[in-house]
């Protein structure tokens, strides 16, 4: 076990696509490991390989509910629905939170650490960070999508 070090905004991985991971190895459970590790102290409910300045198509999402920690390699958004607005904020933008429209329903399909595909359907608040982690594999920031930024007494409430 091993805490990375998060990329903070600006950083070109944080804009690049990410590559397909082809290769299913022990060097891609460890750095699986290491990012929950590191996704948990920094009280995240996800993060995504280029967070950690590793341009490949890999993110978890744990947001303390039943389905516990998940695991997203290659994944891609199939199918979504409806809309969602709410505050969301990054571990690459410490202390910056706005409030960004999202899919309401979303149904993906990944690999897990053994390659193995998967279909996922969300909705809600695990849908709304299904969809901020899978956007960072495309280099896609959520500051390009805030509707507006919340003011630092809004957080304290
Ligand atoms: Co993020």
């Amino acid at each position: 076990m091993a805490r990375l070090n998060i990329v903070t905004y600006p950083a070109e991985v944080l804009e690049t696509v990410c590559e397909k991971v082809i290769e299913f190895d022990r060097k891609l459970v460890k750095l699986l490991n290491d990012m929950y590790d590191t996704m948990l102290e920094a009280d995240g409910v996800g993060l995504a390989a280029p967070q950690v300045g590793i341009a490949k198509q890999i993110a978890i999402v744990d947001i303390g509910d039943q389905n516990g920690r998940i695991e997203l390699i290659n994944p891609v958004i199939l199918e979504s629905r409806g809309e969602q607005i709410g505050p969301e904020g990054c571990l690459s933008f410490p202390g910056l939170f706005g409030e960004v429209k999202r899919a309401e329903y979303v149904k993906v399909r990944a690999q897990n650490r053994r390659g193995r595909i998967f279909m996922l359907e969300a909705t809600g608040f695990l849908a709304r960070a299904l969809q901020h982690e899978i956007d960072h594999l495309n280099g896609i920031l959520f500051t390009t999508k805030v509707i507006r930024y919340y003011e630092a007494e809004e957080l304290e409430g």
